[in-house]
């Protein structure tokens, strides 16, 4: 399926990408704070937004196939779009604006910033706090055009069963591979405990910046990045049947990563160009002059 066959009302479904982190937020509240009250939820089940956060995921489960998988890492993964220092890379995705979207008062740079700095403020080490910053850089795909449920969204394994512990699980119905035998048993085209190296996930930014990034980084940073969106396994424990003794110990990084992505949102936002000659500092020290996107 290219993405001229995709009709234009299923390319960009929400009005910001970061409605889908502000829905995983929802699902996910930081430990400490009070649970939503059932007619809070309810309020917020039936609001125009999650109609649009609904729909989003709809148009995610049904054409997030294997062959779709398979497809967009033989198109992306022979970086032939763009070279940049990795700066640069920063102030491109930085482009990305959500003019329509009334809450979204930080750019993707702030963001990423904030979770560097939230990082680095609880003394890890400095390839940790170099992870954070760059961990959403692979959201560039939505400035080539790609839809938003191949950029962003809760990431899950293809080629096996899609997990119920997936959000929204019944929209998997629509997947071609749901009903394909190949692929709809509990380990389809995998071994029991294969390893997540062996695992093809869902395509998104998060396997797309890893991919870049996997020569440059310590083992835990590209487990953060490649598998920050993999809400079935890090807070579900969806697919403890494919991973490995291994996977298990680079997770507790996944785990410790998470908080910090979710939830270092401030509505104060970090001065760019005070942060940039340390972020500058740390790009040097690990990853090369330039990058290719
Ligand atoms: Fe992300
Ligand atoms: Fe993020």
């Amino acid at each position: 399926m290219s993405n001229n066959s995709i009709p234009t009302a299923e390319v960009n479904p929400l009005q910001s990408i970061e409605l889908w982190e502000d829905d995983v937020l929802v699902r996910y509240p930081e430990a400490g704070t009070p649970p939503k009250t059932k007619e809070e939820f309810r309020n917020y089940e039936n609001s125009a937004k999650d109609a649009t956060v609904r729909e989003f995921y709809r148009l995610n489960h049904k054409y997030q196939t294997y062959d779709f998988v398979q497809q967009k890492r033989a198109e992306f993964l022979q970086f032939n779009r763009k070279e940049l220092k990795v700066w640069e890379a920063m102030e491109f995705l930085n482009t990305l604006v959500d003019e329509s979207d009334p809450d979204t008062d930080l750019d993707q740079l702030q963001h990423l910033l904030q979770t560097g700095e939230a990082i680095r403020e609880d003394g890890y080490p400095d390839w940790f706090v170099l992870t954070g910053f760059i961990h959403d850089m692979g959201k560039v795909l939505c400035l080539f055009g790609e839809p938003q449920w191949a950029v962003v969204g809760d990431t899950f394994p293809v080629g096996c069963k899609f997990s119920d512990k997936i959000v929204y699980p019944e929209f998997f119905k629509d997947n071609p591979d749901s009903n394909d035998p190949r692929y709809n048993t509990k380990y389809g085209v995998y071994e029991p405990n294969c390893g997540l190296k062996n695992v093809t996930m869902s395509w998104g930014h998060d396997e797309y910046l890893y991919q870049i990034v996997k020569d440059y980084l310590p083992e835990p940073a590209l487990y953060m990045i490649r598998y920050h969106s993999f809400y079935s396994q890090h807070r579900e424990k969806a697919y403890d049947h494919l991973m490995d003794e291994h996977d298990h110990e680079m997770f507790k990084w996944v785990d410790k990563f998470n908080p910090y992505d979710l939830y270092s949102k401030s509505p104060k936002p970090p001065v760019v160009s005070e942060l940039r000659p340390y972020y500058e500092g740390l790009i040097k020290k690990y990853l090369p002059e330039t990058i290719r996107l």
